[in-house]
Protein backbone atom coordinates (compact mmCIF):
# COMPACT_ATOMS: atom_id res chain seq x y z
CA UNK A 1 0.00 0.00 0.00
CA UNK A 2 1.34 3.53 -0.42
CA UNK A 3 2.05 6.01 2.46
CA UNK A 4 -0.34 8.16 3.26
CA UNK A 5 0.05 11.86 1.07
CA UNK A 6 -0.11 14.86 3.53
CA UNK A 7 -1.44 17.70 2.44
CA UNK A 8 -1.49 20.69 4.52
CA UNK A 9 -3.81 23.87 5.04
CA UNK A 10 -2.97 27.43 5.55
CA UNK A 11 -6.20 27.02 7.96
CA UNK A 12 -9.50 24.99 8.49
CA UNK A 13 -11.46 27.16 6.10
CA UNK A 14 -8.96 26.38 2.69
CA UNK A 15 -9.14 22.49 4.19
CA UNK A 16 -12.89 22.59 4.06
CA UNK A 17 -12.65 24.48 0.40
CA UNK A 18 -10.70 22.07 -0.97
CA UNK A 19 -12.24 19.44 0.79
CA UNK A 20 -15.38 20.09 -0.47
CA UNK A 21 -14.22 20.63 -4.55
CA UNK A 22 -12.27 17.12 -4.48
CA UNK A 23 -15.67 15.38 -3.34
CA UNK A 24 -17.65 17.37 -5.73
CA UNK A 25 -14.77 16.48 -8.49
CA UNK A 26 -14.78 12.59 -7.32
CA UNK A 27 -18.97 12.69 -7.81
CA UNK A 28 -18.61 14.21 -11.14
CA UNK A 29 -16.27 11.44 -12.51
CA UNK A 30 -17.79 8.89 -10.83
CA UNK A 31 -21.16 9.81 -12.50
CA UNK A 32 -20.31 10.28 -16.05
CA UNK A 33 -18.29 7.02 -15.81
CA UNK A 34 -20.75 4.98 -13.76
CA UNK A 35 -23.78 7.26 -13.31
CA UNK A 36 -23.77 6.98 -9.49
CA UNK A 37 -21.13 8.66 -6.65
CA UNK A 38 -21.30 6.13 -3.15
CA UNK A 39 -19.88 8.44 -0.45
CA UNK A 40 -19.02 6.92 2.59
CA UNK A 41 -19.81 10.11 5.47
CA UNK A 42 -17.69 11.15 8.18
CA UNK A 43 -19.44 12.19 11.41
CA UNK A 44 -18.07 14.02 14.34
CA UNK A 45 -17.78 17.68 13.75
CA UNK A 46 -14.54 18.46 11.45
CA UNK A 47 -16.73 17.63 8.08
CA UNK A 48 -20.06 19.87 9.13
CA UNK A 49 -18.86 22.77 7.32
CA UNK A 50 -17.75 21.06 4.36
CA UNK A 51 -21.22 19.47 4.17
CA UNK A 52 -22.49 23.51 4.48
CA UNK A 53 -20.37 24.22 1.49
CA UNK A 54 -22.16 21.18 -0.14
CA UNK A 55 -24.86 21.91 0.16
CA UNK A 56 -24.29 25.66 -1.25
CA UNK A 57 -22.83 23.63 -4.52
CA UNK A 58 -24.49 22.38 -7.45
CA UNK A 59 -24.91 18.40 -8.54
CA UNK A 60 -26.48 15.96 -9.97
CA UNK A 61 -27.90 14.77 -6.98
CA UNK A 62 -29.90 12.21 -7.65
CA UNK A 63 -27.08 10.24 -8.76
CA UNK A 64 -25.17 10.25 -5.11
CA UNK A 65 -25.83 7.51 -2.81
CA UNK A 66 -24.43 8.27 0.91
CA UNK A 67 -23.35 5.87 3.39
CA UNK A 68 -21.95 6.37 7.10
CA UNK A 69 -18.55 5.30 8.35
CA UNK A 70 -20.65 4.91 11.61
CA UNK A 71 -23.00 6.23 13.54
CA UNK A 72 -23.78 6.54 17.81
CA UNK A 73 -26.59 4.42 19.33
CA UNK A 74 -28.57 7.06 19.87
CA UNK A 75 -32.29 8.37 19.07
CA UNK A 76 -32.91 8.87 15.72
CA UNK A 77 -33.06 12.64 16.70
CA UNK A 78 -30.97 12.84 19.23
CA UNK A 79 -28.85 16.10 18.52
CA UNK A 80 -25.58 14.05 18.64
CA UNK A 81 -26.13 11.61 15.92
CA UNK A 82 -23.85 11.95 12.89
CA UNK A 83 -26.94 11.55 10.62
CA UNK A 84 -28.59 14.42 12.04
CA UNK A 85 -25.66 16.41 12.12
CA UNK A 86 -25.19 15.67 7.74
CA UNK A 87 -29.43 16.66 7.69
CA UNK A 88 -28.92 19.70 9.14
CA UNK A 89 -25.80 20.94 7.34
CA UNK A 90 -26.42 19.31 4.07
CA UNK A 91 -29.64 17.19 3.06
CA UNK A 92 -32.05 19.92 4.52
CA UNK A 93 -31.01 21.86 1.56
CA UNK A 94 -30.66 20.01 -1.51
CA UNK A 95 -32.87 17.72 -3.51
CA UNK A 96 -30.90 14.12 -2.65
CA UNK A 97 -34.19 11.70 -2.50
CA UNK A 98 -33.74 10.76 1.05
CA UNK A 99 -33.80 7.12 0.12
CA UNK A 100 -30.53 7.25 -1.35
CA UNK A 101 -28.92 8.25 1.65
CA UNK A 102 -28.12 5.14 3.84
CA UNK A 103 -28.70 5.68 7.41
CA UNK A 104 -27.30 3.51 9.97
CA UNK A 105 -30.61 2.60 12.34
CA UNK A 106 -28.35 2.97 15.59
CA UNK A 107 -30.88 3.43 17.67
CA UNK A 108 -32.13 0.33 17.74
CA UNK A 109 -28.86 -0.97 19.47
CA UNK A 110 -25.54 -1.57 18.47
CA UNK A 111 -25.94 -5.78 17.52
CA UNK A 112 -29.06 -4.90 15.93
CA UNK A 113 -27.90 -1.74 13.42
CA UNK A 114 -24.97 -3.77 12.57
CA UNK A 115 -26.64 -6.40 11.57
CA UNK A 116 -28.88 -4.46 9.49
CA UNK A 117 -26.15 -2.72 8.10
CA UNK A 118 -24.56 -5.46 6.74
CA UNK A 119 -27.65 -6.64 5.23
CA UNK A 120 -28.18 -2.81 3.62
CA UNK A 121 -24.09 -2.89 2.22
CA UNK A 122 -24.89 -6.55 0.65
CA UNK A 123 -24.26 -5.99 -2.95
CA UNK A 124 -23.01 -3.10 -2.55
CA UNK A 125 -19.32 -2.45 -4.46
CA UNK A 126 -16.49 -0.25 -4.14
CA UNK A 127 -17.46 3.28 -2.91
CA UNK A 128 -16.32 5.87 -4.59
CA UNK A 129 -14.68 7.79 -1.61
CA UNK A 130 -14.71 7.67 1.66
CA UNK A 131 -14.35 10.58 4.40
CA UNK A 132 -13.45 9.98 7.56
CA UNK A 133 -12.38 11.78 11.01
CA UNK A 134 -9.48 11.36 13.42
CA UNK A 135 -9.72 11.23 16.69
CA UNK A 136 -7.28 13.26 19.14
CA UNK A 137 -6.69 9.32 19.92
CA UNK A 138 -5.43 8.11 16.57
CA UNK A 139 -9.62 6.64 16.03
CA UNK A 140 -10.92 7.31 12.97
CA UNK A 141 -15.05 6.46 13.01
CA UNK A 142 -16.07 4.36 15.52
CA UNK A 143 -12.65 2.46 15.23
CA UNK A 144 -10.59 2.88 18.51
CA UNK A 145 -7.56 1.72 19.70
CA UNK A 146 -7.34 -1.88 21.24
CA UNK A 147 -10.11 -3.25 19.06
CA UNK A 148 -10.03 -6.29 17.76
CA UNK A 149 -9.88 -7.01 14.35
CA UNK A 150 -13.41 -7.67 12.31
CA UNK A 151 -14.42 -10.16 9.65
CA UNK A 152 -17.35 -8.05 8.19
CA UNK A 153 -18.38 -4.87 7.22
CA UNK A 154 -20.33 -3.45 9.77
CA UNK A 155 -19.65 -4.65 13.16
CA UNK A 156 -21.07 -2.83 17.37
CA UNK A 157 -19.02 -1.07 19.23
CA UNK A 158 -20.26 -0.94 22.75
CA UNK A 159 -17.57 0.13 24.87
CA UNK A 160 -16.07 3.43 22.89
CA UNK A 161 -13.83 5.87 25.05
CA UNK A 162 -15.50 8.41 23.19
CA UNK A 163 -19.53 9.14 24.37
CA UNK A 164 -21.70 7.34 23.58
CA UNK A 165 -20.06 3.84 24.33
CA UNK A 166 -22.66 2.20 21.74
CA UNK A 167 -21.80 2.38 18.17
CA UNK A 168 -21.57 0.79 14.59
CA UNK A 169 -18.80 1.39 12.62
CA UNK A 170 -17.89 0.41 9.47
CA UNK A 171 -14.41 -2.15 9.57
CA UNK A 172 -11.17 -1.08 7.93
CA UNK A 173 -11.45 -2.91 5.38
CA UNK A 174 -14.74 -1.79 4.16
CA UNK A 175 -13.77 1.61 4.74
CA UNK A 176 -10.42 0.96 2.27
CA UNK A 177 -12.49 -0.52 0.10
CA UNK A 178 -12.84 2.72 -1.94
CA UNK A 179 -11.65 4.06 -5.10
CA UNK A 180 -10.69 7.35 -2.61
CA UNK A 181 -9.92 7.41 1.03
CA UNK A 182 -9.56 11.30 2.44
CA UNK A 183 -8.99 11.69 6.18
CA UNK A 184 -9.52 15.76 7.51
CA UNK A 185 -8.38 16.49 10.97
CA UNK A 186 -7.92 19.93 12.12
CA UNK A 187 -6.80 21.91 15.08
CA UNK A 188 -3.99 21.23 17.64
CA UNK A 189 -6.18 18.57 19.58
CA UNK A 190 -5.23 15.86 16.53
CA UNK A 191 -1.50 17.04 16.13
CA UNK A 192 -0.39 14.32 18.30
CA UNK A 193 -2.56 11.58 16.25
CA UNK A 194 -1.16 13.06 13.47
CA UNK A 195 2.81 12.78 14.53
CA UNK A 196 2.18 9.12 15.46
CA UNK A 197 0.86 8.27 12.47
CA UNK A 198 3.69 10.25 10.57
CA UNK A 199 6.32 8.31 12.58
CA UNK A 200 4.46 4.58 11.15
CA UNK A 201 2.75 4.24 14.72
CA UNK A 202 -0.09 2.12 14.04
CA UNK A 203 -3.35 4.06 15.33
CA UNK A 204 -6.51 3.17 14.42
CA UNK A 205 -7.02 5.28 11.58
CA UNK A 206 -3.36 4.03 10.06
CA UNK A 207 -5.87 0.58 9.41
CA UNK A 208 -7.70 1.57 6.60
CA UNK A 209 -5.28 0.96 3.79
CA UNK A 210 -6.52 0.82 0.32
CA UNK A 211 -4.11 -0.43 -2.09
CA UNK A 212 -4.05 3.41 -3.52
CA UNK A 213 -3.24 4.88 -0.28
CA UNK A 214 -5.37 7.33 1.58
CA UNK A 215 -4.87 11.44 1.50
CA UNK A 216 -4.65 13.13 4.69
CA UNK A 217 -6.07 16.97 4.71
CA UNK A 218 -4.52 18.81 7.64
CA UNK A 219 -4.30 22.61 8.59
CA UNK A 220 -1.50 23.80 10.17
CA UNK A 221 -2.76 23.21 13.86
CA UNK A 222 -3.17 19.72 13.41
CA UNK A 223 -0.09 19.29 10.62
CA UNK A 224 2.05 20.51 14.45
CA UNK A 225 2.80 23.71 13.71
CA UNK A 226 3.82 24.96 17.47
CA UNK A 227 3.51 21.51 19.06
CA UNK A 228 5.62 19.23 16.80
CA UNK A 229 9.44 20.08 16.83
CA UNK A 230 10.07 17.95 13.93
CA UNK A 231 6.70 20.07 12.21
CA UNK A 232 7.54 20.96 8.32
CA UNK A 233 5.08 22.61 6.29
CA UNK A 234 3.57 20.69 3.07
C1 LIG B 1 -17.81 10.10 15.69
C2 LIG B 1 -16.90 10.21 14.50
C3 LIG B 1 -15.48 10.18 14.95
C4 LIG B 1 -14.91 11.52 14.57
C5 LIG B 1 -13.61 11.79 15.28
C6 LIG B 1 -13.21 13.25 15.07
O1 LIG B 1 -18.89 9.52 15.58
O2 LIG B 1 -17.43 10.63 16.73
O3 LIG B 1 -17.17 9.34 13.54
O4 LIG B 1 -14.68 9.19 14.39
O5 LIG B 1 -14.70 11.56 13.15
O6 LIG B 1 -13.80 11.53 16.65
O7 LIG B 1 -14.23 14.04 15.64
P1 LIG B 1 -14.23 15.63 15.45
O8 LIG B 1 -14.36 15.88 13.96
O9 LIG B 1 -15.44 16.10 16.22
O10 LIG B 1 -12.92 16.14 15.98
Amino acid sequence: MESPRWQVFADASALEEAAARLILDNARAAIHARGRFLLVLAGGTTPRRVYERLAAAAADWNAWRLYFGDERCLPAEHPERNSRMVRESWLDHVPLPPQHCHVIPAQRGAEVAARLYNQELEGVGEFDLTLLGLGEDGHTASLFPGQPWFCADAVAVENAPKPPPERVTLTPQRLARSRRVLFLATGAGKAAAVAAWRRGEHIPASRVRPEAGVEVYLDRAAAGEGTDPDWRPG
